[in-house]
């Protein structure tokens, strides 16, 4: 029996070289399909379901150890050739004990593929994704990307869960941290650039992983910011605000989907058919596969919408989840469902091949130990290249937020600074959340990156403590609210400063999964610190470390300075050091509104005129408002300053009529009016007048990014075509619209520079 089983092995993996290797295109595409089919008459069906099955990981780095209960279970489920996938097992040397099973225990010796949350970098963090951006340069994102594929395919994983590419207007859901803020248009650019990173020219190549849209969908839209809750949304919303990047990024070829916990009106979205087999894989001829999101599918219990594990397993085979992330529920109850006749076992061919095919596109039937060379894993994490990748983007996401007085960029000798904050020593926090296969204390903290600028006299006080413990990524963060001891003794060191740098804000588990807030403050005794200080010195620069937009309405109205520095990675103080002294001129701009307090979220710049509008606005309360703050946000997204000024002139169109063929080419001059070369986002929104469903005030719908010199000026130009204005329709179909429209170009999404133009029936 054993001689036959490898004999039978032998001749499967041969069938299966043949064609892996370098052809393709068309070609190769039918022949994985052809091999996908071969292989699948081979199996049995609890084969193909155990292709559907994946389990997290339980083995130590230095070799496989299940432990008592479910863990041996899974160990042995490996061995019976019931499991396709693990997820965070975090090693070459654990990736290679565990694939060994997989190929040369079970009857057919198929690879697993390895899966894990590589979201921003795996031992060499770039900034959390909300910041990478920030820095709106498609190229750095998509390099930062292509970096983590390559430290983390070098530590055997070949597939991440990223992109998150939810569009959220909500700063208390912790998850914006994860995704690329506020903006579809912007979004889609982003997702389309972080799956060309991670998936590369070729995905058969040693250091290029499988990418995951996620979380299909409308995940970003939970009601009040609160994790896992209900969403509804309407058609229109869903459609021009919500899908948009997870389409680019199945246009760009991303390898899988996964769904997501929430119900989207009424329906969860793991048994949701009309997302995942209508539109995805039908309309949108998505040819990988979908991943639940974690246990969602057992969820389905809890949400009141199947009445037992048995009944979610089949309504989520049947709305086309393919493969099930921890519910235990295909593994149980998939085959016998197949065997009463209530799933038609062409479902189960049909997700089982899905799962396959990126196998094969991953060559891991030609290598299933190409990602577990333990040199190369040594060579490649940490290199000195990742590094000089990370500061980049780091220093690409800051955003100055203010700088009155020209307070910054610091003199780089002279001065007498005092540093002040507990996450201004912190070697943790600025990695962010989602950095399961990084360890802690591996940033550089702003104090150390400030001290390699050694010519100024540098200073310490943390302050009162803010975070109390150690949390890990499973407890909530405690606040300290009533130890005062530090504030003294920081006002005390503030008096007759230079300057204060006052580093605040979150703590790095702060955002991310299961991390919403009500408030947006900054947290514990910080405001007080803040406040207490600025009596005694007023030459404050705040340094902001959030992972989502907060409400800083006091520092805005009396600090001089302000920069948003996010979490920023491995690289993080070294980027600060450089923004703060000016080595670096801060270019990003925001990608999220930041409100002025709470309340006014969910806040984002292209909402709805409403039937009263403030234009409109008369005596009295009748009108779209609040009666405490105005409709504004603090600052707007698209918003950053630079150490330079610019000036928008001269708005110039080609024409003023569109035709469905024809395009407009819209210009204006942008100078550099400042002291410093700059670099500055040149954004273009346009407003549809008139729709068949209400139009937003206006909508991004083009950015270049423009360096120039002091005095320097440039004619930035941007196309429009029927492309560029259309959207769905209340016919339910994507199409541009007769009528008046206006384009505005400028700097955030605030710009005032105008032309209107119109399109034609
Ligand atoms: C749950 C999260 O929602 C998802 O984004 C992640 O990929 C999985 N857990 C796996 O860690």
């Amino acid at each position: 029996m054993k001689n036959y089983t490898t004999l039978f092995k032998i001749l499967v993996l041969l069938t299966v070289i043949i064609s892996c290797e370098s052809s393709t295109g068309k070609k190769s595409k039918i022949a994985i399909d052809k091999k996908v089919d071969s292989l699948l008459r081979l199996m049995t069906l609890e084969e193909k379901i155990g292709q559907m099955n994946q389990y997290t990981g339980f083995f130590d780095p230095t070799g496989p150890s299940p432990k008592a209960g479910s863990d041996a279970t899974k160990y042995k489920h490996i061995e019976q050739g019931l499991v396709g996938s693990m997820l965070n097992v975090k090693s070459a040397e654990a990736v290679l004990e565990i694939q060994k099973i997989a190929v040369e225990k079970t009857r057919l010796g198929i690879p697993l593929i390895f899966a894990l949350d590589v979201i921003h970098g795996q031992k060499t963090l770039a900034p959390v994704p909300l910041a990478e951006s920030a820095s709106w340069d498609l190229k750095a994102i998509e390099q930062s990307a292509r970096n983590a594929a390559i430290e983390s395919s070098a530590q055997g994983i070949n597939w991440t869960f990223a992109p998150m590419v939810d569009i959220s207007r909500d700063a208390r859901w912790g998850r914006v941290m994860e995704g690329a803020g506020e903006d579809t248009y912007l979004g889609s650019l982003i997702a389309t650039a972080r799956v060309k990173g991670f998936q590369g020219d070729d995905l058969s190549a040693h250091n290029t992983i499988a990418a995951c849209a996620k979380h299909f969908v409308a995940y970003g839209f939970a009601e009040s910011g609160r994790e896992y809750n209900t969403v509804d949304v309407g058609t229109s919303t869903l459609h021009n605000f919500i899908l948009p990047p997870f389409k680019a990024a199945a246009d760009a070829g991303v390898k899988t989907f996964m769904n997501s916990f929430n119900d989207l009106n009424g329906i969860p979205a793991t048994a949701n058919t009309y997302l995942q087999r209508e539109l995805l894989k039908k309309e949108w001829n998505f040819d990988g596969f979908v991943v639940s999101d974690w246990g969602t599918i057992a969820e389905l219990v809890a949400h009141t919408y199947a009445k037992d594990l048995e009944e979610a397993t089949k309504m989520a085979v049947l709305a086309g989840n393919d493969m099930d992330m921890q519910s235990f529920a295909y593994v149980k109850h998939l085959a016998n469902l197949v065997k009463d006749g209530q799933v038609d076992e062409v479902l189960v061919d049909e997700a089982a091949g899905r799962i396959l095919k990126v196998k094969f596109e991953l060559g891991l039937f030609n290598d299933p130990y190409k990602y577990c060379d333990l040199e190369r894993e040594k060579e490649v994490l940490g290199n000195k290249k990742l590094h000089a990748d990370a500061l980049d983007i780091a220093k690409k996401s800051i955003v100055l937020l203010k700088n009155e007085g020209q307070l910054l960029p610091l003199k780089k000798e002279g001065l007498d600074i005092l540093v002040v904050g507990e996450l201004a020593n912190d070697k943790t926090s600025p990695l962010g959340n989602w950095r399961v296969a990084s360890k802690d204390g591996t940033a550089i903290s702003v104090l150390e990156g400030l001290n390699t600028y050694t010519n100024n006299r540098i200073s310490y006080q943390p302050g009162p403590k803010v975070f109390e413990g150690k949390p890990n990524s499973r407890d909530e963060i405690k606040i300290n609210t009533s130890d005062r001891t530090g504030i003294k003794k920081a006002v005390n060191a503030a008096k007759n400063k230079d300057v204060v740098l006052m580093v605040l804000g979150e703590h790095g588990l702060q955002s991310g999964e299961g991390r919403s807030r009500t408030n947006l403050d900054l947290p514990g005794l910080q405001q007080e610190l803040l406040e207490a200080v600025y009596k005694v010195n007023k030459n404050i620069v705040l340094v902001l470390m959030n992972g989502r937009p907060l409400a800083i309405n006091w520092a805005d109205e009396h600090l001089p300075a302000i920069v948003e520095a996010w979490q920023l990675g491995t690289q993080s103080g070294n980027a600060i050091a450089e923004v703060l002294y000016g080595d670096y001129n801060p270019s990003g701009k925001l990608t999220m509104s930041f409100p002025k307090n709470v309340g006014q979220v969910p806040i984002y710049y292209n909402h709805k005129t409403t039937g009263r509008p403030v234009l409109k606005k008369g005596k009295g309360v009748y009108w779209s408002h609040y009666s405490d703050v105005d409709n504004e946000p603090l600052y707007e997204f698209g918003f950053g300053l630079s150490y330079t000024s610019f000036s928008y002139e001269d708005i110039k169109l080609s024409t003023n009529y569109l035709s469905k063929d024809s395009a407009i080419q819209v210009s204006c001059t942008l100078k550099n009016t400042g002291n410093y070369t700059g670099k500055e986002v040149v954004q273009m929104y346009i407003q549809d007048l008139v729709g068949s469903t209400t139009r937003p005030v206006r909508e991004l719908k083009g950015f270049e990014m423009v360096t120039l010199k002091p005095g320097e000026s440039k004619e930035v130009s941007f196309t429009i075509d029927k492309e560029t204005i259309q959207y769905y329709t209340v016919n339910n179909k994507w199409e541009a619209e007769p009528g008046d429209f206006k384009v505005y170009i400028g700097g955030s999404s605030n710009a005032s520079l105008s032309a209107s133009f119109n399109l034609a029936e």
